[in-house]
């Protein structure tokens, strides 16, 4: 069988690539500890308005700074819709969703999430400028889809 010169280019440079993919999947793996999400805690959808903490959605503080919030999503809207902190709060929300897949995406922070039913989406913001950050549900999620949406409100220190 003959093999065109180029051909063999082609196939050489294919083959160094898929190394190289290979090497760079091994380095993420076994040098940086990189691997798929595990166990996240799970809630029967069903059951969330009785779960502790989601039971009263809000804002608390944890500590100097620090805040959680607990979030629940449903058909067109967020609980609680508007969350006030001082500026230079962090602030670790734990979001869910009540019944289908909706998403949580704050502007000016690279917080996004997926809600999913059953599932706790949590991530962590740090709110340095005063100002308002509109958040939005950006998971098509029916008829009034484009109405949901709240704020978080960051104060200036007094
Ligand atoms: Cu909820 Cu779109």
């Amino acid at each position: 069988m003959r093999v065109e010169p180029y051909e063999k280019v082609w196939m050489a440079l294919s083959a160094v690539m898929l190394l190289g993919f290979l090497g760079a999947i091994s380095v993420s793996v076994f040098v940086h500890g990189i691997s798929l999400p595990g166990a996240t805690p799970r809630l029967d959808p069903r059951t969330v308005p009785q779960e502790p903490h989601f039971a009263s959605p809000g804002i608390y503080q944890t500590a100097p700074g620090e805040y959680e919030v607990y979030l629940v999503s449903m058909l067109w809207s967020f609980v609680p819709n508007e969350i006030r902190v001082p500026a230079g709060a962090r602030v670790t929300f734990y979001a869910i969703s009540q019944d289908v897949t909706h998403g949580l995406a704050i502007h000016g922070t690279n917080l996004n999430l997926m809600l999913i039913p059953g599932l706790v989406g949590t991530g962590t913001a740090k709110f340095d400028k005063p100002g308002e950050y509109l958040f939005i549900c950006h998971e098509y999620c029916g008829l009034a889809h484009q109405t949901m949406a709240g704020k978080v409100i960051v104060e200036a220190k007094p």
